[in-house]
């Protein structure tokens, strides 16, 4: 990144503090569009297309000689760009320390309804038996752990070439496993039509919040849930911390996140979603709150995900759809 974009993004600061306190408090925009991460742009990491098997598509296989050659430069982008070593989202990825021990509590607690202690020793694969699904997946960090901690995944996301970096990945790392996770191309908002109430456990994390009007997403999510089964919603709260860290420091200041990408009034706070869990028959059960420690301009490895009570930047929210 240019040493002149890099003073910018600094020089810029006072403006978008104003901004996203402006469109937060005083006048909220109704049409921005969503952004989804796009890999536009991104160096292909070394991958050129005869590394890339071709299959007949099954088993999460990208069939790349059924993928035009445009989408083909994005799928290279997409896989640099959720798993390249440098990649600015691993910080995500690192997100899984956190959100794995939250979906294990979730499912051993509250929907097998058994002892959970956290103390004890972990079993390999403590997801074991149960149907997840992964909603707005992305490149597939959660859904590849879930899947190793035993879980059966179903992980849907609405962007086409994500979704196939997702499957590419999962093949080239873990070769043609037959259980590996089934990924599908779909908007939740259609995907639940057809899949109500098939699962036990729903994740969703860093989807709401991250696009307009999230709220309405909210009973296409639980839809998807079986009575007596889960859901796991991640995402930002929308406070001053928020906007300091998640905004000002991971856009303007480390510049490790796309400018202008997330905004403080798309952020849902606790209660809110609390209420409109409420709304649906889904009994919320806790908040988790968690943070970034150890984060150093550059998304080091020294950056450690960690549990607190404290859920004024990140948190989970775990609620029950209990039966009618
Ligand atoms: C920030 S990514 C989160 C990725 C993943 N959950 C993780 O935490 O590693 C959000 C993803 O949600 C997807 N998405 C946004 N709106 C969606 C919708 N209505 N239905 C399904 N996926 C959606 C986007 O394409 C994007 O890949």
């Amino acid at each position: 990144m240019g040493l002149v974009w890099r003073l910018l993004l600094l020089a810029l600061i006072p403006l978008r503090i104003f901004l996203e306190l402006f469109w937060c408090y005083i006048w909220t925009p109704r049409d921005k569009k969503t952004r989804t991460i796009h890999p536009a742009n991104k160096a292909t990491n070394g991958r050129s297309p005869s590394t890339l098997p071709s299959s007949n598509g099954h088993d999460g296989q990208v069939d790349t000689t059924a993928v035009s050659p445009d989408k083909l430069k994005d799928l290279y982008d997409a896989l640099d760009l959720w798993w390249g070593p440098t990649s600015c989202l691993q910080v995500m990825s690192r997100m899984n320390k956190v959100r794995m021990p939250i979906i294990v509590q979730t499912y051993i607690r509250d929907v097998q309804g058994r002892q959970f202690d956290p103390s004890v020793p972990k079993e390999a694969t403590p997801l074991l038996g149960a149907r997840i699904c992964d909603v707005g997946c992305g490149g597939g960090y959660l859904t590849e752990a879930l899947v190793d901690a035993g879980a059966e995944v179903v992980a849907i996301d609405a962007n086409e070439v994500t979704l196939l970096a997702a499957k590419q990945h999962w093949t080239e790392t873990r070769g043609l496993k037959v259980n590996g996770p089934e990924y599908h191309q779909a908007l939740v908002q259609e995907f639940s039509q057809r899949h109500e109430g098939k699962f036990d456990i729903v994740v969703c994390s860093e989807l709401i919040g991250n696009v307009t009007d999230s709220m309405s997403l909210i009973p296409h999510i639980l839809k998807l849930v079986r009575e007596g089964g889960a859901v796991v919603i991640t995402t930002n709260n929308r406070t001053l911390f928020s906007l300091l860290f998640t905004i000002i420091w991971l856009e303007h200041v480390a510049a490790v996140v796309p400018f202008n990408f997330r905004h403080l009034y798309k952020f849902i706070r606790p209660q809110e979603l609390h209420r409109e869990l409420k709304k649906y028959n889904v009994e919320p059960i806790e908040t988790i709150g968690f943070l970034p420690l150890g984060l150093t301009a550059r998304l080091t490895w020294r950056l450690q995900w960690v549990l607190t009570s404290f859920t004024g930047l990140w948190y989970a929210q775990v609620a029950k759809k209990v039966f009618a």
